[in-house]
């Protein structure tokens, strides 16, 4: 396990968030999600207060941690072998947290139960680095509207490392299937992320429902 602590609670205090080098995709923060919590932090530190948040495919948790520090009641979601990590890394930033965390267990494109309270009434829904394979894109898709019902007002944040034409190909896919679904999709300018950030490889978008 090895930590990265570039992150900041709304105290300015670190956070420490736990990696490992085993286990697969969701066992290291990805930079384009320590681009979107620190994007987050610069430019929507009053807006997770007292908020219903859900990550999906939240690996270590990153995001939503970081949101959890500035005051938001998380639900962080991935695979079921992913929740040991997430855990983890609730229980050792738990001092740094301000808002409440828990994990879940969340499979793309599986129905949400109704008595799952945690999953209704969302302000934000979190979608870090979880478009860069075609064969779960319908199921990803499904998994969103579930939480992001039409016409509510839950914004959608999510961010993608644009690591070569493929993945541009496939995010492309994404929007396109995320308009179908009533979806509008607001790039955030580069000139709005942290300078390191500023390139062609990072991006975020912000969605809403109609
Ligand atoms: C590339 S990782 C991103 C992890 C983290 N959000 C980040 O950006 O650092 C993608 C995550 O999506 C999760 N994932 C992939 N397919 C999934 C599925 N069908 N259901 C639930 N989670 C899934 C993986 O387990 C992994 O944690």
């Amino acid at each position: 396990m090895f930590p990265l602590t570039t992150l900041l609670n709304e105290h300015d205090e670190p956070l420490e968030i736990y990696q490992t080098k085993i286990g697969s995709v969701g066992s290291w923060c990805w930079e384009s999600a320590i681009c979107l919590a620190e994007y987050c932090y610069d430019h929507m530190f009053d807006r997770f207060k007292n908020k219903r948040i859900v990550e999906i495919g939240s690996g270590t948790g990153i995001v939503g941690l970081q949101l959890c520090a500035l005051g938001g009641n998380v639900t962080l979601t991935d695979r079921e072998e992913y929740l040991e990590l997430i855990d983890f890394n609730i229980k050792k930033n738990q001092n740094m947290l301000t808002g409440t965390a828990q994990g879940k267990t969340l499979f793309w494109g599986d129905e949400i139960n109704e008595n799952e309270d945690y999953f209704q009434n969302l302000d934000f829904v979190i979608v870090a680095n979880c478009v860069y394979h075609s064969i779960e894109l319908d199921e990803l898709i499904k998994t969103i509207c579930n939480l992001c019902p039409e016409n509510s007002q839950t914004s959608l944040l999510c961010c993608y490392e644009l690591r070569n034409d493929g993945i541009r190909r496939l995010v492309d896919e994404f929007h396109e299937k995320l308009r179908e679904k009533k979806f509008s999709v607001h790039p955030i300018e580069q000139k709005d992320l942290r300078s390191k950030y500023q390139n062609d490889y990072n991006a975020i978008v912000t969605c809403q429902r109609s």
